[in-house]
């Protein structure tokens, strides 16, 4: 349970506040999309923001995740504690509840728990966001390809892979629509 907690704490500081508040430029929920994750300070801010949005919110889960590894804790088990991370990340619940799509984050989180499978998804996430210039396209193939690898590269991972694509879906409705409507934004 405390893991749990320090879970959702780490995840609901979003980093695209912080390193846009640091850096004295717009407030990243104002403009572009509104989404507070890295796409969006690319978007609005260029690439050394974001890649500094990008490392924090991969990096900050990953304490919890030591310690439920270091405490031996079973895989399903390490999976929920990184949920938490990425629900804190979606809710943080001092921005009253508005946050991320969890792009970075379940990044971080993956990183940590299935290495392999977050590295196919960056590649596969780089590609794509270069080829069609859209990351929500970038992240939703990204999103379905980390359950497919991960039967094959983390297996006692795949229903908790299963949960954080579920969860980063369901956050990018709005993208969604708007690509059915051919109005999502480019990069
Ligand atoms: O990483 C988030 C991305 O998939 C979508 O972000 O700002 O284009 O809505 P955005």
């Amino acid at each position: 349970m405390p893991l749990l907690g320090l879970g959702y704490l780490s995840g609901s500081w979003l980093g695209a506040l912080s390193v846009c508040r640091i850096a004295g430029v717009e407030d990243p929920r104002l403009a572009g999309s509104c989404n507070p994750g890295f796409s969006n300070v690319l978007r609005l801010h260029g690439r050394w923001l974001a890649l500094a949005t990008l490392l924090l919110d991969a990096i900050k889960g990953m304490p919890a995740l030591w310690l439920a590894m270091g405490l031996g804790l079973a895989p399903w088990a390490q999976g929920v504690v990184g949920l938490s991370v990425l629900l804190g990340h979606s809710y943080p619940f001092w921005h009253r509840f508005r946050g991320g799509k969890a792009v970075a984050s379940a990044f971080g989180v993956m990183l940590v728990l299935t290495p392999w499978v977050a590295l196919c998804c960056a590649l596969l996430w780089a590609v794509l966001a270069w080829r069609v210039r859209t990351a929500a396209v970038a992240s939703l193939a990204s999103a379905g390809l980390a359950p497919l690898a991960s039967v094959w590269l983390a297996p006692d991972y795949v229903i908790v892979v299963m949960a954080f694509t579920a969860l980063v879906l369901a956050r990018h409705m709005l993208n969604i629509q708007r690509l059915g409507r051919g109005d999502e934004p480019g990069l």
